[in-house]
């Protein structure tokens, strides 16, 4: 608990949820760092935490319980609002207030219906002095906590499509070949986005044609409580490397609807192109994953990323903004969220400006 990462607590706290963000499902990821007094610009004396898994510790009690006796007195930077409710475990703000930590510097309020502010208000009615990240960190953290903030405040999942292609936008030849478009370490990435997803979606016409697994491997299998469950658009026979999964037959937005208030907080669409239209045409993506690999199909009949019937006018295609690119090995990974995650990080941040 006596490593550290950096010399800013904000900082340290931001880097620690991260280490939760498989684990700690579906409880949020997050991050601490206790400060004891008089101990700011010496990180070695900070302790860290991060949530454990699912009906363990939350980050503010590991690092609390490994500060011991420093706690006395010390500042406390965490991420998300402390809960204030009996849940799995006790409350945290309790655990807090019994440290008696003076000071909590919280990152974001928690819109989870059982604290959204409460743990703010019992931390002041205590006398503990509660301040809140500057905005560019609290942006940080609304950007890591995207699918739970989202679950918690609109009652279904995070949709995201992850895709693999070509540098012109093929995902498989006219064959139907796709296996690999991309690269050995964009595909622990995939599983990496697996293990972060409650389910996971593909269409028939995948299942038949690749015989996925669809499930988590990499080793981040042995992370997770559960496979997320995998569901198959249309109607199949027959036995499938998926096998068992769900089937879905219908409207996509009815698909989504029959998610409310359930407890998945991320959704993985798989594709094929034509699945992926029909999400893409009902608005209902907020995230588009790309692995582009150093690939060429160089021709127009492959298949594209999304088949479907497209628009006339440029000033109707769909925009949104790019979050991050990287290289990964060989490929480059785009992280694409659409205008409805931009507008939803935009109304959580405003409601989290006033809070300083
Ligand atoms: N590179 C990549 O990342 C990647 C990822 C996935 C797939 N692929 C490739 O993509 C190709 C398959 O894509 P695709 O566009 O041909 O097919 P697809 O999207 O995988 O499956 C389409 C089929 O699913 C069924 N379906 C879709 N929406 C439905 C709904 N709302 N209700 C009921 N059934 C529904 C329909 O089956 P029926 O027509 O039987 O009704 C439809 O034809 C394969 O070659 C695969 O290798 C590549």
């Amino acid at each position: 608990m006596l490593n550290y990462e950096s010399v800013d607590p904000i900082e340290t706290a931001i880097t620690e949820s991260l280490k939760s963000k498989i684990i700690s499902r579906p409880n949020p990821w997050v991050g601490a760092a206790l400060v004891p007094k008089d101990c700011q610009d010496d990180p070695k004396k900070w302790f860290l935490g991060h949530t454990q898994e699912f009906g363990k510790e939350h980050a503010e009690v590991v690092a609390i319980k490994a500060a011991g006796r420093a706690a006395l007195s010390s500042t406390l930077y965490v991420t998300l609002e402390p809960c204030s409710h009996y849940g799995k475990t006790g409350p945290c703000t309790k655990a807090i207030i019994d440290a008696k930590i003076s000071r909590v510097v919280v990152g974001i309020k928690d819109p989870d219906k059982n604290v959204n502010g409460s743990g703010i208000k019992v931390l002041r009615e205590s006398g503990v002095t509660v301040d809140f990240f500057p905005d560019q960190d609290k942006l940080k953290i609304i950007k890591n906590l995207l699918p739970y903030l989202w679950h918690r405040v609109n009652g279904n999942p995070y949709f995201l499509l992850k895709m693999a292609t070509t540098l012109d936008g093929i995902i498989a030849t006219r064959s139907g070949d796709s296996k690999w478009v991309s690269g050995e370490t964009s595909r622990k990435a995939v599983h990496f986005l697996r293990a972060t997803s409650d389910a996971i979606v593909v269409g028939v016409a995948t299942l038949k044609n690749d015989d996925p697994e669809l499930t988590v491997r990499y080793g981040y299998d042995k992370l997770i409580k559960k496979q997320p469950e995998r569901i198959v658009f249309g109607e199949v026979l027959g036995s499938f490397k998926a096998t068992p999964y769900l089937r879905y037959s219908g409207e996509v937005n009815k698909f989504c609807e029959s998610f409310k208030d359930k407890d998945f907080q991320q959704v993985m669409i798989e594709g094929g192109s034509k699945v992926a239209y029909e999400f893409l045409r009902s608005n209902l993506l907020n995230q588009i994953t790309v692995f582009m690999a150093p690939k060429i199909y160089g021709a127009n009949d492959g298949i594209t990323m999304f088949s479907g019937i497209g628009t006339d006018l440029i000033a109707d295609l769909k925009t949104g903004s790019f979050e991050s690119v990287e290289q990964l090995g060989e490929d480059i990974r785009i992280d694409y969220l659409s205008d409805i995650t931009v507008k939803f990080i935009e109304s959580i941040l405003e409601k989290n400006r006033n809070e300083n």
